[in-house]
């Protein structure tokens, strides 16, 4: 059992460096093996480049190892902040990189006797984890909750993903010290449940 944690942030000192040490270290207590990803201390290149678009991969060994284990996890944990209502552009360019298609989806005829993705991801759940200034159920209302399309249906679901949990923490900016702890025990103990019990 693998999961892989990528992260999105740019501030090492963030709220969403510290949702992911807390995830990682709930799981690695539980003695699940954790792949962890902090995009922006790698130094992710989130641009494609034209013989990857055209199929060939590439010849930047970061890239093709992040899409080559996101095949292979067990399970996936993505730790992001709201920015726009989409994750920051490093997020996007690793969806675009690594999510390639014959590795994590084809397109064929499906169970639903429909012609369309099928996902072919090994991870059987998936838990998304972003923050945000806005609080869910006025997300929900005034914009659609975006991002809960994009990575239950758009990505995950495209890939076969089919148990997706998502965690909001809100609102960040006028948090307590205390409720940021909170949401952090919050994200550690809803990990170890979905991952560290199986
Ligand atoms: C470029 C940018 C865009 C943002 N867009 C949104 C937004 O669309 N909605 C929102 O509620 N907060 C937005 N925010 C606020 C962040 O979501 C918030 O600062 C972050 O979730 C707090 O977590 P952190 O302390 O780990 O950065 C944005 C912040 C930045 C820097």
């Amino acid at each position: 059992m693998a999961i892989s944690l990528i992260l999105a942030h740019p501030n090492p000192g963030s709220f969403n460096h510290a949702i992911a040490a807390g995830v990682r270290d709930a799981l690695e207590g539980a003695g699940v093996a954790v792949w962890f990803h902090d995009l922006y201390a790698e130094g992710f290149d989130p641009l494609m480049r034209t013989e990857e678009f055209r199929g060939t991969g590439t010849d930047d060994p970061l890239i093709e190892s992040h899409a080559a284990e996101i095949v292979e996890a067990d399970g996936i944990v993505i730790v992001h902040p709201n920015w726009w209502a989409q994750p920051p552009a490093i997020l996007k360019g690793w969806l675009d990189r690594t999510l390639r298609n014959g590795k994590a989806y084809r397109f064929g005829p499906r169970a639903d006797g429909e012609i369309g993705p099928i996902g072919l991801l090994k991870a059987r759940a998936a838990l998304v984890i972003h923050t945000s200034n806005t609080e869910q159920e006025r997300d929900r209302r005034l914009y659609g909750d975006p991002l809960d399309n994009l990575w239950r249906t758009c990505v995950f679901g495209f890939c076969g993903v089919t148990n997706v949990e998502r965690k909001l923490y809100a609102s960040v900016i006028v948090s307590s010290e205390a409720q940021r702890k909170a949401w952090i025990a919050d994200a550690a103990a809803t990990a170890k449940a979905m991952f560290a019990a199986r």
